[in-house]
C-alpha cells in the first residue's frame, strides 16, 4: 500500500474566526456581493486563490534569515537563479514581483510599441496574461483542444492545445505572430494538465514558422505529476526529469512563484534571447528593479529557491493530486456538476449546469460564489462571464464557461477541511431554485471582477 496522508505535520496555526450565516449576509452585501471586497477575517475557508496562500516549511522559514538585502549580486540571487536552472536551464533567468510582472515585461518587449495587429496564440490566456497583451493591443487567442471545454467529458489532458488550429493560425498569420504561449496547467480551462506529446507538438509547429514557445509556468510541478501518472511512458521517470524534458521545448517562461514555489511573493521570466534578454532587463529596472533583485526581497528568493526543490517531492504532488480528486469525487457524489477529471490546483463546478435558470448576464458563477460564502462562509473565484464577458470593444459576451473555482491553497487545509466544504455543498442543495442572479451595478474599464460592485437581481 503506497501511503497517502498530508506528507507534513503542523508547527504553527492561524486562527479562524468564527462568523454566523446572519452576519455573513451583511458582510457580503457590504462588499457590493464581491468576494475580493471582503475582508479576509470574515472568511471561514479561503479558496480564493493558491496563489501567495501556501504554507512555507521549516526549510523555507529558515532560508529567509539567508537573504542577502544587497542591491546589486546578492547571493540570494545566485541560489535563486541556480534552483530554477536545475529544472528549468534557459540562460537569462530575470526575478520578478510576480507572475504578472514578467507577463508585463514580456509583453513589452514583443510588442515593442506596436502590439496593433499582433496575435498571441494560447491554449487559454489566464486573466492577467490576456488583459497584458491586450493592453498592449495584442490580439490573445485562446486554442484549447474542444474536450477542454466539455466539462463533464472525462480526457487525460484537457489542457492540450489545439494544434490543427495553431498550424492554420500561423499558417495564415505567421508574420503576426511574435511568440506562442502555452500555460501548464491550463488554470482558466480549469486546471487541466498538457501532455508532454502536446507541449512537443506545439514546439514543432513553432519551429516550422521559426517562433518562439514561452511556457506560462505557474504550476509546472502540477503539470508534470500528471504527465508522469497519465502519459504512457512517464511512470518510471521523476518528476524532476519530467520537469526537465517540458522546459527543453521552449524558448523561456513566465513564472508566479506564488504557486508552485510555495512563496508568498515572487516570479521569473526566463528566456534564451540574448536580444529579448536584453530588452526584457532595461524594463525591468525601469518597473521591477536591478536585475540581480527584480522587485524582490533577497529572502524572497531564498524561499523560491528551497520551494522548488520541494515542490518536485512526489509524496507532496500525490498528496495534493489526491486531496483535490476527493473534494471533486465527494462533490460528484453528491451530483454537483463539477469538472471532471479534477483539475491539478482547483476544484471547478459548472455554474450553467448547477444553476440553469440564472441567465449568463446574470452571472451564474458569481452568483453560486456569492451563495457559498453566505452559507459555509468559504470563499471561491468566479471564472465566467463575470470575469471574462467585457471585450476590448466594450460589448458584453457570455464566456465559454460558467465556472466556480475552489482554488486549495498549498498544504493549508486539513481533510476535515475539505469535509465541511463539501457538507456545505450538501446543505447548499435544497434551495438551488431560489438563489438569485447578479447585476453590476459599477465596473471599472479593464479587469472589471477584482473591483466591480454588483447586486441581487430582483
Ligand atoms: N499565469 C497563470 C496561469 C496564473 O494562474 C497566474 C496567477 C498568473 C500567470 C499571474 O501570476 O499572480 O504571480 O502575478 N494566478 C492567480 C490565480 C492569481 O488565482 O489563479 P501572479
Amino acid at each position: 500500500m503506497r501511503t497517502i496522508i498530508e506528507p507534513f505535520r503542523i508547527k504553527t496555526v492561524e486562527p479562524i474566526r468564527m462568523t454566523t450565516v446572519e452576519e455573513r449576509k451583511q458582510l457580503i452585501k457590504d462588499a457590493n456581493y464581491n468576494l475580493f471586497s471582503l475582508k479576509s477575517e470574515d472568511v471561514l475557508i479561503d479558496l480564493l486563490t493558491d496563489s501567495g496562500t501556501g504554507a512555507m516549511s521549516t526549510n523555507q522559514w529558515s532560508a529567509l534569515m539567508k537573504g542577502d538585502e544587497s542591491y546589486a549580486g546578492s547571493p540570494s540571487y545566485y541560489r535563486f537563479k541556480a534552483a530554477v536552472k536545475d529544472l528549468m536551464p534557459f540562460k537569462h533567468i530575470i526575478p520578478t514581483h510576480q507572475g504578472r510582472a514578467a507577463e508585463h515585461i514580456l509583453t513589452s518587449v514583443v510588442a515593442d510599441g506596436h502590439g496593433e495587429g499582433k496575435i498571441i496564440p494560447n491554449n487559454t490566456h489566464f486573466d492577467t496574461t490576456r488583459a497584458n497583451f491586450e493592453d498592449a493591443g495584442i490580439d490573445a487567442r485562446d486554442l484549447v483542444i474542444p474536450e477542454g471545454l466539455d466539462t463533464s467529458l472525462e480526457y487525460p489532458f484537457k489542457g492540450n492545445m489545439d494544434l490543427d488550429k495553431l498550424e492554420a493560425l500561423l499558417a495564415a498569420e505567421a508574420d503576426n505572430i511574435p511568440m506562442v504561449e502555452i500555460t501548464i496547467t491550463n488554470n482558466a480551462g480549469g486546471g487541466q494538465p498538457v501532455s508532454m506529446a502536446n507541449i512537443r507538438g506545439t514546439k514543432a509547429i513553432c519551429d516550422k514558422y521559426n517562433k518562439p514557445l514561452i511556457i506560462d509556468s505557474a504550476r509546472f510541478a502540477e503539470n508534470a505529476y500528471f504527465i508522469k501518472i497519465r502519459e504512457e511512458g512517464y511512470r518510471d521517470k521523476s518528476v524532476k526529469d519530467i520537469v526537465r524534458e517540458m522546459f527543453s521545448y521552449a524558448d523561456g517562461m513566465t513564472m508566479s512563484g506564488k504557486k508552485d514555489t510555495f512563496s508568498n511573493m515572487g516570479g521569473w521570466l526566463a528566456l534564451n534571447n540574448d536580444d529579448w534578454a536584453e530588452k526584457a532587463r532595461t524594463r525591468l529596472i525601469m518597473t521591477e528593479g536591478f536585475p540581480t533583485y527584480g522587485g524582490l526581497n533577497g529572502r524572497d528568493m531564498e524561499c523560491m529557491a528551497v520551494g522548488l526543490t520541494e515542490i518536485v517531492n512526489e509524496d507532496y504532488l500525490q498528496y495534493r493530486i489526491r486531496s483535490i480528486q476527493y473534494i471533486n469525487e465527494g462533490l460528484d457524489a453528491l451530483g454537483v456538476p463539477v469538472m471532471k477529471p479534477a483539475g491539478g490546483h482547483a476544484i471547478f463546478i459548472d455554474a450553467k449546469k448547477m444553476l440553469p435558470h440564472i441567465q449568463p448576464l446574470q452571472y451564474p458563477g458569481q452568483s453560486l460564489a456569492i451563495e457559498l460564502y453566505i452559507q459555509g462562509g468559504i470563499r471561491t473565484a468566479e471564472i465566467g462571464t463575470f470575469m471574462f464577458g467585457r471585450q476590448p470593444d466594450g460589448s458584453e459576451k457570455p464566456a465559454a464557461m460558467e465556472l466556480v473555482r475552489l482554488a486549495m491553497p498549498r498544504r493549508v487545509y486539513t481533510q476535515a477541511q475539505a469535509d465541511y466544504i463539501i457538507e456545505v455543498f450538501e446543505d447548499l442543495r435544497n434551495n438551488i431554485s431560489d438563489i438569485p442572479g447578479v447585476k453590476i451595478t459599477w465596473e471599472p474599464k479593464s479587469l472589471r471582477h477584482f473591483t466591480a460592485r454588483l447586486a441581487p437581481v430582483g
